[in-house]
């Protein structure tokens, strides 16, 4: 293996895996933790969530800017390998496959759910009103993260082709056979 390729490797691998922390993360404190609080006195849930939050703010930090450095490198990484060879991709594979438009939305989807998110794991002021109604911001941070896996997906899909050899399908541009 290239030097070039085990880096993209990497690259994957810590952006797969921050987003994993980051998703299970809001799962399990949708689905499992404000539950199971729910009919506790609101002294101790205070600092059982004053606890918890502590402990999981460096993992929320860590994997936001693990995201933001890996999304960013595989985003101009693809962006020169599409430009470094126009014969192959076609010289308007980035317009022809809304490429740009699908990381611009995945990019701003993806800057609620930080602002969410830290805000989750936050103790300022301004932010005070997210974590007056958890569930609730859970809920719509979730769907949002759950948006950005779906756009990731059909972004990679665009250049890499289906897994399945279909017959009849039309090659998607860019796509090697
Ligand atoms: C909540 C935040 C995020 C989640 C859950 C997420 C999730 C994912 C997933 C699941 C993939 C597919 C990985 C693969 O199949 O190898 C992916 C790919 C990617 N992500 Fe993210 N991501 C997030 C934030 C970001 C950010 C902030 C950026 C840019 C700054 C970014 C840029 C990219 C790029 C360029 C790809 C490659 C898409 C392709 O294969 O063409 N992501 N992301």
């Amino acid at each position: 293996m290239d030097s070039t390729t085990f880096i993209t490797l990497v690259l994957r691998w810590a952006h797969v895996l921050a987003a994993i922390v980051a998703m299970g993360g809001l799962v399990f404190a949708r689905y499992g933790l404000v539950p199971a609080l729910s009919d506790i006195d609101a002294t101790t849930r205070d600092r059982i969530h004053e606890s918890i939050r502590r402990r999981w703010l460096p993992w929320v930090i860590g994997a936001i800017t693990v995201l933001l450095a890996s999304g960013l490198a595989n985003f101009l990484l693809f962006n020169a390998r599409v430009k470094a060879d126009p014969e192959f991709w076609g010289a308007t594979w980035m317009r022809d496959s809304s490429y740009h438009a699908l990381f611009g939305a995945k990019f701003l989807l993806a800057l609620v759910v930080f602002y969410f998110a830290s805000g989750l794991v936050g103790r300022g002021e301004g932010t005070q009103w997210i974590r007056n109604d958890r569930a609730k911001w859970l809920s719509v941070t979730l769907g949002l993260a759950l948006a950005i896996v779906l756009l990731s997906g059909w972004m990679r899909q665009l250049h890499t082709g289906p897994n399945a050899q279909l017959t009849n399908a039309p090659v998607p541009p860019g796509a090697r056979p």
